[in-house]
């Protein structure tokens, strides 16, 4: 029986980091409001060369050192994005051409921050069906650049960042099993609005729009149900897992879950209060954090989730 296996993890952060106490000093916020309400301190704000593409080809080649192998071993490149470089071509296409792999196929796909869980269960369809060997999964997101900051209610949450996987193909168990839901009625609840200024009602600026009260609600309850479905459909009781990595939203979205799993926080991987909330790269970041700093161990059970506008959500449990 086919897996896929992780083969090497890599990440990107922009250069410049922004604390609360200085995004106080432009906004009307406190590092108290923000770190009591949400467990954030920081953020990192990527720069104009610092786009999806940029911070991906940085994470990716991390990644492809990290698993041994040359950026030649990649036969598709998949990138979990909101905010690509351009409308088109994908940020994919301009990834491979900045690694300089220009024959294999390269794709986006969007699901805000549950991009990551969704590229990454693509993925695993094709190497569990034999179909490809190695796989280059990437989630990137620079959503401080649709950010509107005068609104303290949205802008102390997000940051910049990128995160990668190599995956490959091995008989020996390593993603056991990939979980997906959507829920399109909830569009309103999370949401950019077009950037196509043709379609842009009275050149309303393309920024993030959140009910924050509904979106905490909603992702408690839905990663409650995911993350059950996933231990139920591998048979797993939670006292199996190791290492929980999460979306890095909101420490309380965080903290919620693993109390729901009876796990204790040191089993949990949080970069939240580094990060804020980096969409489709705070799973892959955080999951390549614990990795390098030698937590995460060969062998060891991850389970994987992430929520994110539509709403869409997910999670994977994987033998690292
Ligand atoms: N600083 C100071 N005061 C603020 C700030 C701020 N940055 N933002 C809002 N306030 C004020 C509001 O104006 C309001 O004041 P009022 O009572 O005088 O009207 C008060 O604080 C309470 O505002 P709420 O929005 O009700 O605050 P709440 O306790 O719900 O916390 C938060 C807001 C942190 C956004 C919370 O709802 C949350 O975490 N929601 C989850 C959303 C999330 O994680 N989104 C990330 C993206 S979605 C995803 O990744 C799934």
């Amino acid at each position: 029986m086919n897996y896929s296996r992780i083969l090497g993890t890599g990440s990107y952060l922009p250069k410049k980091m922004v604390t609360n106490d200085e995004l106080s000093k432009t906004v009307d916020t406190t590092d108290e409001w923000i770190a009591t309400r949400t467990g954030i301190r920081a953020r990192y704000v990527s720069n104009q060369e610092e786009t999806s593409s940029y911070m991906g080809y940085h994470a990716s080649l991390r990644a492809v050192e990290a698993a041994g192998l040359s950026v030649n071993d990649i036969d598709m490149i998949i990138v979990a994005t909101t905010t690509p470089d351009k409308g088109l071509p994908n940020t994919a296409c301009l990834l491979q051409e900045r690694l300089g792999v220009t024959h294999i196929p390269a794709f986006d796909i969007t699901a805000a921050c549950a991009g990551f869980l969704y590229a990454l269960s693509i993925a695993d369809q094709y190497l569990r069906g034999g179909i490809i060997k190695t796989i280059l999964v990437v989630g990137v997101d620079v959503l401080t650049a649709v950010t509107n900051w005068e609104d303290r209610s949205t802008c102390v949450l997000f940051g910049d960042g990128a995160g990668a996987v190599v995956l490959q193909v091995t008989d020996k168990p390593g993603i056991l099993s990939t979980h997906l839901h959507a829920d399109g009625r909830q569009k309103d609840s999370l949401t950019i609005p077009t950037w196509l200024p043709g379609q842009r009602k009275d050149d309303e600026p393309a920024y993030i729009h959140m009910d924050g009260r509904a979106v905490f609600r909603f992702a408690v309850k839905a990663l409650g149900q995911v993350v059950e479905e996933a231990l139920a459909a591998n048979n797993m009781p939670q006292s199996a897992i190791d290492w929980l990595i999460p979306h890095q939203a909101n420490l309380r979205i965080i903290t919620a879950l693993a109390e729901k799993l009876k796990l204790p926080l040191d089993k949990v991987v949080v970069t939240v209060d580094r990060h804020a909330n980096t969409s489709a790269a705070s799973v892959p970041m955080a999951l390549d954090e614990a990795v390098r700093d030698g937590r995460i161990q060969r062998g060891q059970t991850l389970l994987l989730e992430a929520i994110g506008g539509g709403f869409v959500w997910g999670a994977a449990l994987i033998i690292y």
